[in-house]
């Protein structure tokens, strides 16, 4: 199956699906995830890089647990997964019945995930729909069958910081508008580090961008009522050892963030 078309940004889902293919394999993962090495299979892709392995590996494997467990706790049956890249979360999840999951990304992505996916049946009702993130999306989701009177779970995962503090306003901006009261976000964040930028190497490195500093000042000043740990109190919770770099007790003065928020109520 081709990847042509998809630009560098759309080639980092792979990076994360090498991921998630690597801790499916181990003995005491934190989850399963045998779609990710399916999209692997189609695309032909095989290698890790051992050194951007050390540094996100622990990262993607905590944040799709905690991420999982939050989206399957909350009450809505709508659902969005911005920007969902490999994201397997419709075909390997138990989702209640009748939840509509839809998946934002670009064309050339869904494309592919489509086709790589034609032998797999989803656990839920799945809308891909294509959009620019930064370009009006919400028309897009809405043509795909979106309500905003419903409560929806957003999740914005491996997205924050590709974007630089301005277009994460604008997406929480877009997100909010389109938000019942009671309404969930579920995220995950990591501060651009020293360690960081050693590891990950020059091409991701280019895609990288700040995202919001603050991430529960950022939510609190659109209206959500944010709940956010530190990557490392949730890795200890699940018995998993982060990278030196993000891990106080060992020194560590990097951030990466996992939070959720409720929209407090707000008049449409
Ligand atoms: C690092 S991957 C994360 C994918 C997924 N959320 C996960 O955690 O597995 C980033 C994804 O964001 C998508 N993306 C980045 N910028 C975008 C944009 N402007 N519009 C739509 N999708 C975008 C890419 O195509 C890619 O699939």
């Amino acid at each position: 199956m081709d990847l042509d078309g998809i630009d560098a940004i759309g080639r980092t889902a792979f990076e994360v699906a090498l991921l998630r293919a690597a801790e499916d394999r181990r003995p005491d993962r934190l989850f399963a995830d045998p779609c990710a090495r399916l999209f692997l299979d189609a695309a032909g892709i095989t290698g890790e890089k051992p050194e951007f392995a050390a540094v996100m590996g622990p990262q993607v494997a905590v944040r799709t647990r905690f991420l999982d467990d939050a989206l399957l706790s909350g009450e809505a049956r709508q659902v969005v997964l911005v920007a969902s890249g490999m994201d397997g979360r419709p075909w390997r999840l138990g989702w209640p019945g009748g939840t509509e999951v839809f998946e934002i990304d670009q064309a050339p992505v869904l494309r592919f995930k489509d086709a790589a996916a034609a032998s797999l049946t989803a656990r839920c009702v799945r809308r891909p729909v294509v959009a620019d993130l930064r370009s009006d999306w919400a028309v897009a989701l809405q043509e795909a069958g979106f309500r905003p009177e419903r409560p929806t779970a957003w999740l914005t995962e491996g997205l924050l910081y590709a974007l630089d503090e301005a277009a994460a306003d604008g997406l929480l901006s877009t997100i909010t508008g389109l938000s019942a009261t009671g309404s969930t976000i579920a995220f995950d964040h990591v501060e651009a580090s020293d360690a960081l930028r050693t590891a990950i190497g020059p091409e991701l490195l280019r895609l990288w961008r700040s995202g919001p500093t603050d991430p529960a000042r950022w939510l609190t000043r659109h209206g959500w009522e944010p709940d956010v740990s530190d990557l490392a109190d949730i890795a200890a919770k699940y018995g998993r050892r982060i990278h030196l770099a993000y891990d106080p007790a060992a020194g560590g003065t990097a951030r990466a963030w996992l939070g959720r928020a409720v929209l407090l109520g707000q008049e449409r």
